[in-house]
């Protein structure tokens, strides 16, 4: 069902790990908060910028290793929008980071039929980046494998408040009852509309908040945040969250089976 033929050495810590992931329990969605590369680059006395360099090549493992795991969708939080308080050259090597990854990864995102998306308001980054990501989406709109949706320019309340803004627009427009508003017309408004909810939030460098992160679609994720600064989570980091995320027992607010079934003998 995976797809690592060839990858892994035989006998190695990756192989290891792969074996122990159960493919019938998988994630279908795992969104990413990529944090620590400030800090990475600090313990080795470099700029800032040098870490988010070093970040890139995370993503580019990260996006390998989920596809190679056949997941439906993976979400990497790359820019917020309250990354724009950052100094300017941090902010402007960000988005040639972003744009460079876009201009060299294409070719293999092609290959690997993935699809592209972006969750945030892209319409007020430079130019240049929005041609480059309009020119990825539509190379990749038909792809039929894992969906890469890179967060940019995000903010969950912005999503939210966006949402709230067409929803209504539409409603007065066509004159609907909003007695018709439910959880899932909501969810249709939402930038991430065509995905599933991520059923894993991984959380790097040790930091414990949400960071204005999806804030509607993890009502029931699993959250999972390992000390791993971003530039150094690789393939196994990744196998390792999964095997935790499976050993979870997710009860969206119900009880345990063991619990339901004790429950109804007490009646
Ligand atoms: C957080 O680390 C990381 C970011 C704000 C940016 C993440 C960007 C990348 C990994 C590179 C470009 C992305 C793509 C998709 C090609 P931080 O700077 O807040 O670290 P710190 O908390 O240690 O200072």
């Amino acid at each position: 069902m995976f797809d690592f033929e060839g990858v892994l050495e035989r006998g190695s810590r990756d192989e290891f790990l792969l074996h122990q992931i159960n493919p019938e329990k998988m994630p279908q969605h795992i969104a990413i908060i990529m944090d620590g590369n400030g800090r990475w680059a600090a313990r080795r006395g470099r700029p800032r910028v040098v870490g988010h360099r070093a970040g890139v090549q995370a993503v580019r493992q990260s996006v390998e290793t989920a596809a190679r795991l056949k997941l439906k969708a993976l979400t990497l939080y790359a820019f917020s929008v309250e990354n724009w308080k950052r100094p300017h050259l941090e902010v402007v090597t960000l988005m040639s980071l972003l744009k460079e990854f876009l201009r060299s990864e294409l070719a293999e995102i092609k290959r690997n039929n993935i699809r592209f998306t972006t969750s945030g308001r892209i319409e007020e980054l430079d130019r240049s980046i929005q041609k480059e990501i309009a020119f990825a989406k539509q190379q990749t709109e038909s792809n039929t494998g894992m969906v890469l949706n890179i967060a940019l320019n995000y903010g969950g309340r912005n999503e939210i408040v966006d949402a709230f803004r067409q929803l209504c627009s539409d409603y007065q427009r066509t004159g609907r009852n909003p007695a018709e508003i439910s959880e899932n017309e909501i969810s249709r408004y939402l930038y991430t509309a065509e995905l599933p909810d991520p059923d894993l939030l991984i959380r790097t460098s040790g930091e414990m908040r949400i960071s204005n992160f999806l804030l509607w679609q993890i009502a029931y994720s699993e959250i999972y945040v390992v000390d791993t600064l971003w530039p150094d989570f690789n393939r196994i980091s990744l196998f390792e969250a999964i095997i935790e995320f499976q050993k979870r027992e997710r009860r969206y607010g119900g009880l345990a089976p063991v619990e339901q079934s004790a429950a109804r003998m007490a009646k």
